[in-house]
């Protein structure tokens, strides 16, 4: 079977108080983590990565059941931060998560982030990065990365734009 190489950024930022998420204009606002928003993080999850570049990357965002079992993984990690998890509510429903877990180091890590099509280009997105970032700084951490494929251009740009670097290109090997 063929093997596809994915090139991929570690980037990463530290945190010293100054990033603040803003405030949503109407009718988009904050929605914090709670146990029973699992199944809304994975169908947020699903609608905005399920036909993008790392649903090749990574199959199981491409698929419903896959997201609601990764958003479970998620949850069940030690580092797991509801600080830096967060949901978009939108007009008719969820248009946006983001979800932080702390990792060794110890550091904060932003596990996917992903805004639904139809609501892009409002800065939904950026405001989603900054209150994990937020969330990380206040849960102590002073330094956070993340991982983009690079073909992911948008997503590579939104990240510069928030002040995150590249500190290191990574390759993923995917299967057929
Ligand atoms: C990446 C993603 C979250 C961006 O969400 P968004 O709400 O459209 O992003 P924003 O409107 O906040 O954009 C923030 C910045 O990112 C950059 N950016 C975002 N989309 C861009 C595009 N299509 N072209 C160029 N720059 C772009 C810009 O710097 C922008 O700042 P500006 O509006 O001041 O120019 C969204 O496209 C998405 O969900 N993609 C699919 C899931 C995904 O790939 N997630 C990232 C995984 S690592």
């Amino acid at each position: 079977m063929a093997i596809t190489y994915y090139k991929r950024f570690r980037m990463e930022i530290d945190l010293d108080g100054s990033i603040q998420a803003p405030s949503l204009s109407f009718p988009f606002r904050w929605v914090s983590w709670d146990e029973g928003l699992l199944e809304q993080h994975a169908e947020v999850k699903y609608l905005s990565f399920r036909e993008e570049i790392d649903s090749h990357v990574f199959p199981c965002l491409g698929d419903r059941h896959g997201c609601q079992r990764l958003m479970r993984e998620i949850r069940r990690k030690p580092g797991f931060l509801p600080s830096a998890t967060w949901l978009i509510l939108g007009p008719v429903g969820f248009v946006g998560t983001i979800q932080g877990v702390m990792d060794r180091g110890p550091i904060g890590a932003i596990q996917n982030v992903g805004v639904a099509p139809e609501f892009r280009g409002q800065g939904l997105g950026s405001a989603l990065v900054r209150k994990a970032l937020e969330g990380f700084y206040t849960a102590g951490l002073r330094r956070a990365y993340l991982e983009v494929t690079a073909e992911n251009v948008s997503a590579v740009l939104l990240y510069h734009a928030v002040g995150f670097r590249r500190s290191k290109t990574l390759y993923k090997a995917v299967d057929g």
